[in-house]
């Protein structure tokens, strides 16, 4: 009986520390991402028109927000959009006023979004600006994610998100009647 016992004990210790360590793992390849600023890594895509477009965008994990920037960003050019792309960190030197459109776009991770970006967005003035916050997540029964960026942005109205799982078509139509509004 007591054999049984201590094989039991050492059987819930091994699950726990299993559980602890995914729990980590889990942790350090998803939540960690929303946590931390990015390097800098400015990607740029000129046009002939005489508009300007700053998307700020926190990286995931595998590829969706990174195709997602890059679907709006082409979608921008061809409307005559110079684009300038980022990840939000607090010493950027880009002028908020500089740029007819600003996007803010994050993964979604366990329901929070990307903290720097949250960081940057209460920290600048946007007064007379478009923002657009765009939040790339699994679950789109819900736009409390979008919200969590909208409500910290200041100085305009001019506020608009959508919730995409594809940087598809769709999406793009999607994105391109939300800033064309
Ligand atoms: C651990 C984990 C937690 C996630 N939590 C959410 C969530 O709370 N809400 C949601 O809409 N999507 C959630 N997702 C989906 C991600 O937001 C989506 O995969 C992400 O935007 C980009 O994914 P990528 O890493 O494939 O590029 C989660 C994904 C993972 C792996």
């Amino acid at each position: 009986m007591k054999k049984v016992v201590k094989l039991l004990c050492k059987m819930l210790v091994a699950a726990l520390m299993l559980m602890v360590a995914g729990v980590f793992v889990m942790w350090f390849l998803f939540f960690r991402i929303n946590t931390v600023e990015q390097v800098f890594e400015e990607s740029v895509w000129e046009s002939q028109g005489n508009r300007n477009a700053l998307i700020l965008y926190q990286k995931s994990r595998f590829s969706l927000t990174q195709n997602t920037v890059t679907c709006m960003a082409e979608a921008l050019q061809k409307e005559g959009y110079s684009v300038v792309a980022n990840h939000p960190r607090h010493d950027l030197q880009y002028e908020i006023q500089d740029y007819d459109l600003v996007i803010l776009c994050s993964p979604v991770y366990g329901g929070t979004v990307s903290q720097p970006l949250l960081d940057y967005a209460s920290s600048h003035d946007f007064s007379g600006r478009k923002v657009v916050v765009v939040i790339t997540g699994e679950d789109l029964s819900t736009d409390a994610e979008i919200r969590m960026v909208t409500e910290v942005v200041s100085g305009t109205d001019d506020v608009n998100g959508l919730k995409t799982d594809r940087a598809d078509d769709a999406f793009r139509q999607r994105f391109l009647s939300m800033i064309t509004e």
